[in-house]
Parts: C-alpha cells; sequence; structure tokens
C-alpha cells in the first residue's frame, strides 16, 4: 500500500512520538488484508523531518497492526511544493473543475515529479516481481512511471478517491502528457464513478496516448456499515443525540459536516438555508441547521479566505433572524468532533444537507444513512458527489448551485410523509450495507489480481473502451 500520509497520526508526548492509527474506512477495510497476507504500507508521517526521530513509534504500531509500516520523509520545502503546491493547489481545484483556483507554478511539478521518484524507491526497496503495489490518490499519480523506470516488475495498481475531470477541463493543464503518460504505466487505474473513468478515456483520447497496457474500472468507495450502525446504536452515543435535541428543541434538526474545503459548497449550502428562511417565513423557527466545519489545510492560504467567508455568512444570517432567548437559525461549530459527538449528531439530525460543489465520492453521505437506524431521515445529495449515481434511489438530488432548488429540497424533506421518508432510506441503507468497504476492497484486488475482464463487467482494457469521438486539442 502506498499513500500520501501512513494510516496513522503522530502527535509528541512529553518527549517521544507517539502513533495513533487512524480510524478511517480504508484502514479498517484494509487491515485484514494486510494482516493476513503480510504487507507493508509505504506513506509520509505527516510531520516534516526525518523518519528517524519516529523510527521507534512506527515500529511500534506496525508490531500491533501486523504489517510493517515504512515512511517517507519530506523535507519543509517538499511538503510546500508537493503535498501543497502540486498536490493542493494545482490537483485539487482542478479535478474538481474549479480551474481558475489552480496555481500552475512550473516548481511545484518538478518537486511533485521528484518525490514521487522518493516514493517509488521507498517501495521499490520492498517489492519483487511477485508484490502487489496499490497507490492511492492524487499525490502519486506518477509512481508507477518512476517505478518502472527504476525496473520494477511488480504488479501496479491505481485508484484515485477524488474525480477526474473532463477534458476541458483537464486539458488546461501544462503538464497534461506527462501526466497522463504516468498513470498509464498502471496495470489498473481504479475510478469511483463511471463520470471519472469515461473522462479519463477522453482525456486519453484527446492526448492521443496508447492505452494498451493499462485496465480501467470503476469502484465506488464505501464505509464499514456494520461498525457504523453498531456503534450509532450505543447508549452514549443515544444519550449525545438526544442532549442535542434538548439543547435545539421543538424543531427540525439539519445537518452539514465537511473538511473545511471549498469544494463542498458551504457557501452556497448556507444561503440557501437562507432563502429557505426569506421564502417561507413559516420555516423560522422550525428548523436548525448544525454545520460543523473541521480544521482542515490550514497552511493553504484560500482555506483561511473560506473560513472567513463561511463564518461572515453564519453571522449575517443568524443576524437576521435569531430572536432573544429563543431560536438561533444556524448553529456552527469550527472543530473537530470525536467518534461520539460524530455519531450523535448523525443521530440527532433529521435531514442531512450533503452539497458539494464536485466530490469524489462523499462518504459523511453514506455515514449518515448507516447511522440513521430509525431509518426516518432524508438525505438531500449533490447530484455532484460521486455517491449520487448509487443513492439516486432514495436520496433527494439537488443541484448545489441552485439556492432556490436546495431551499426547496429543505422543505420537502421537512413535509415528506413518515412511510415516504423510511421507503427511501431503506433502499439506500440495503445498498450501502451490501457495497460497502470491504465489497470495495475485495472488488478492486480481484480486478487487479485476475486476468478475467469477462468476469468484472466494469473493469475493461482502456485501449478497448476509448471513446470514438474526437476531442481537439
Ligand atoms: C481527501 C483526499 C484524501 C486526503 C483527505 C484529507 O479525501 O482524497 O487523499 O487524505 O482529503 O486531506 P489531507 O490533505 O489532510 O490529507
Amino acid at each position: 500500500m502506498v499513500s500520501n500520509r501512513l494510516p496513522f497520526s503522530l502527535r509528541r508526548a512529553a518527549r517521544r512520538w507517539r502513533a495513533d492509527p487512524a480510524s478511517g474506512g480504508l484502514v479498517t477495510a484494509l487491515l485484514p488484508v494486510l494482516r493476513d497476507r503480510g504487507g507493508t504500507w509505504v506513506g509520509w508521517s505527516g510531520a516534516p523531518g526525518a523518519v528517524k526521530q519516529f523510527a521507534a513509534a512506527l515500529r511500534a504500531v506496525g508490531r500491533d497492526a501486523g504489517y510493517t509500516l515504512v515512511g517517507v520523509p519530506l523535507a519543509e520545502a517538499e511538503v510546500r511544493d508537493f503535498y501543497q503546491g502540486f498536490a493542493n493547489e494545482v490537483i485539487w481545484p482542478l479535478f474538481h473543475d474549479l480551474p481558475s483556483l489552480c496555481n500552475f507554478e512550473p516548481a511545484y511539478w518538478r518537486t511533485y515529479c521528484k518525490v514521487n521518484r522518493k516514493y517509488a524507491k521507498a517501495v521499490h526497496a520492498r517489492a519483487t516481481a511477485r508484490s502487489f503495489v496499490w497507490a492511492h490518490d492524487y499525490h502519486l499519480m506518477n509512481l508507477a512511471a518512476e517505478l518502472r523506470l527504476l525496473g520494477s516488475r511488480a504488479r501496479l495498481g491505481f485508484f484515485l478517491h477524488i474525480p477526474f475531470p473532463p477534458p476541458d477541463i483537464f486539458l488546461k493543464l501544462p503538464w497534461r502528457r506527462p501526466l497522463l503518460q504516468a498513470l498509464l504505466k498502471y496495470d489498473l487505474v481504479g475510478f469511483q464513478t463511471a463520470r471519472d473513468r469515461r473522462n479519463f478515456l477522453a482525456c486519453v483520447q484527446a492526448v492521443q496516448l496508447d492505452a494498451r497496457g493499462t485496465r480501467v474500472g470503476e469502484f465506488p468507495i464505501s464505509i464499514d456499515f456494520n461498525a457504523f450502525m453498531r456503534r450509532a446504536a450505543a447508549p452514549d452515543v443515544a444519550a449525545k443525540a438526544l442532549e442535542l435535541h434538548r439543547l435545539l428543541p421543538k424543531r427540525r434538526l439539519v445537518l452539514g459536516i465537511d473538511r473545511l474545503d471549498y469544494t463542498k459548497g458551504i457557501p452556497l449550502r448556507l444561503a440557501a438555508f437562507q432563502h429557505l428562511l426569506a421564502r417561507y417565513p413559516e420555516m423560522r423557527g422550525r428548523v436548525s441547521l448544525m454545520q460543523v466545519v473541521v480544521p482542515s489545510r490550514e497552511d493553504i492560504p484560500r482555506y483561511h479566505q473560506l473560513r472567513n467567508e463561511i463564518e461572515q455568512l453564519v453571522g449575517k444570517i443568524n443576524g437576521a433572524y435569531a430572536r432573544p432567548g429563543g431560536w438561533v437559525p444556524i448553529w456552527y461549530e469550527y472543530r473537530n468532533l470525536s467518534r461520539v459527538e460524530l455519531l450523535a449528531y448523525y443521530r440527532a439530525a433529521d435531514i442531512a444537507l450533503v452539497t458539494p460543489l464536485k466530490d469524489g465520492m462523499n462518504l459523511v453521505a453514506k455515514e449518515y444513512c448507516a447511522c440513521s437506524i430509525e431509518e426516518d431521515c432524508v438525505l438531500i445529495l449533490s447530484e455532484f458527489a460521486g455517491a449520487a449515481p448509487q443513492l439516486a434511489a432514495g436520496a433527494l438530488l439537488v443541484n448545489p448551485y441552485d439556492v432556490e432548488g436546495v431551499a426547496t429540497a429543505i422543505r420537502e424533506a421537512y413535509f415528506m410523509p413518515a412511510h415516504e421518508r423510511t421507503a427511501r432510506m431503506r433502499r439506500i441503507r440495503r445498498l450501502i450495507r451490501q457495497q460497502d468497504v470491504f465489497h470495495w476492497v475485495d472488488s478492486y484486488l480481484r480486478a487487479a489480481i485476475t486476468k478475467d475482464l469477462r468476469a468484472f463487467p466494469r473493469t475493461q482494457a482502456a485501449a478497448d473502451e476509448i471513446p470514438e469521438m474526437q476531442l481537439p486539442l
């Protein structure tokens, strides 16, 4: 396994480094695979500096987890130009259809290549011709190319957790050709949705590259549904959810939980909520929006601006509609939630408002449904989230740019009869349970390891699938 960060967070306890294993779905799903077969996870520790400092902490976590952890040290300049620069100021906005936010600084690309080589060396030192290397996400799109240059004969798979843009956006990238060439060095390239797979192939066609030898597939990532459902039913979570209803009584709770990111569409969501209160005065006092924003990428200026924008909007809306000693329209928190709090927020919310402008998948949507154990809640979901095609059968789909449409959807969710809420929620919960994160790992690994394409209808040889259309360069 190779990912930008290792699957744990490092923190300094007294004079030693301590490593706490990450609790995300990806780690949970891969742990049994790594434990059964033995494996290695290569990644950055998340803290600048030499790996030597926290080598003992790495070894201890690896011993407990049952696999080997290999840290890739990144110098401060590399963190700046590779992680903050190329990954988060070029690829992140571009792949989320926001090219005007890109900073196409040539030094970023050079450092991206250099750092991918660094990861490749760490992988190559441990991988044999019989190894399967699985690289994750947009930080490591050059890894296979670098590994092949080093002479690696391992089988190489890649999974892109974020969307892949259409050609008219992707082609703005100054390094479009070498980047696609590098991706085509993987044996299998996995995407979240059919949309992303099609976009990728259209880009390959547009720059006229030979895609023979690469397979592409769609593998929508998911969550450990049963674990979420079980934990959401625990007494500590139920007590906390009740407390939230006590603090915000006699109203329906609408929940938004997002990492602080401009792709999540938080200002437009706030505008939609404001529109709801302005256009439908009867809704005042009957709903509150709980908006939790989780701090993220705090060293990137664009994220500071966004935080200011959100906080000004919240202040403006609350200033216009709050009444002394009574109802306040928006309950806003900027912080990390504990596990119990997160689950309690999910359980307490009557309506979830998941309205990203574009998103690879959006696991908040799936987690919310898993925690909706009474099956009487409503999910309002952006059409542009990767989860939309899967959850369309039960969610209310909205265009996040259409503030009137989102406001109407909140009203519709509020007045939706109980039997319809249950029918919708039941449908999507069944689907998320069947296609959980274990199913995701399993389908990806089978597609990566077998050569039989027929067994996996959504995995194809890229060259056979390239669209016919000619795109102007
Ligand atoms: C997205 C990306 C992940 C990334 C996460 C948090 O979900 O797909 O690769 O780890 O955001 O962002 P960060 O920059 O803090 O790793």
